[in-house]
């Protein structure tokens, strides 16, 4: 009597560690099945061609009448996204400056009196050049090309620094 309650004990317990171990075998089949998938796919097998980049849309433009000396307007780089300031810092001359503050990311205000400030942590940039007037940033905000076109400012491509 205790033998056979032993031996069913011993049974089930077989039972269960095979049950267990079919499952984990199922699973593991069943994962290597789906990712061996994604392996065959046609952009992810070695030597494949990269996806081409997305092609950019006509450069942003803006009326030159909206942006006063010393003021600025906003467009937005067709790369990234960000909001660029169009300004003239003097008459007649035009830049335009990054929006993002080059310390953490955040937006700075658009231009004045002369100056881009950071409200995240103070930080102030010269609205002629980009260039740090006070940190903790460091590096100036990245600036583009601007070119006049008839009545119209375009937006060119991001300067190198
Ligand atoms: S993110 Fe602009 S000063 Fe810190």
């Amino acid at each position: 009597m205790v033998e056979d309650a032993v031996r069913r004990r011993a049974l089930l317990d077989g039972g269960i560690a095979a049950v267990a171990i079919g499952g984990a075998g199922l699973l593991s089949g069943s994962l290597t099945a789906a990712f061996g998938r994604d392996e065959l796919t046609p952009a992810a097998a070695p030597g494949a061609a990269a996806p081409a980049p997305q092609a950019a849309g006509p450069a942003p433009t803006v009326p030159a009448a909206q942006v006063p000396v010393g003021g600025s307007a906003t467009v937005k780089d067709p790369a990234s996204g960000d909001a660029v300031y169009i300004v003239q810092p003097t008459a007649g001359r035009y830049t335009a400056l990054s929006s993002v503050c080059t310390h953490s990311g955040c937006a700075v205000n658009p231009p004045k009196d002369g100056q881009l400030y950071c409200p995240c942590h103070g930080s102030r940039f010269d609205a002629a050049t980009g260039a740090v007037i006070n940190g903790p940033a460091v590096k100036p905000l990245p600036t583009y090309a601007v070119s006049r076109n008839g009545e119209q400012l375009e937006l060119g491509p991001q300067q190198q620094a």
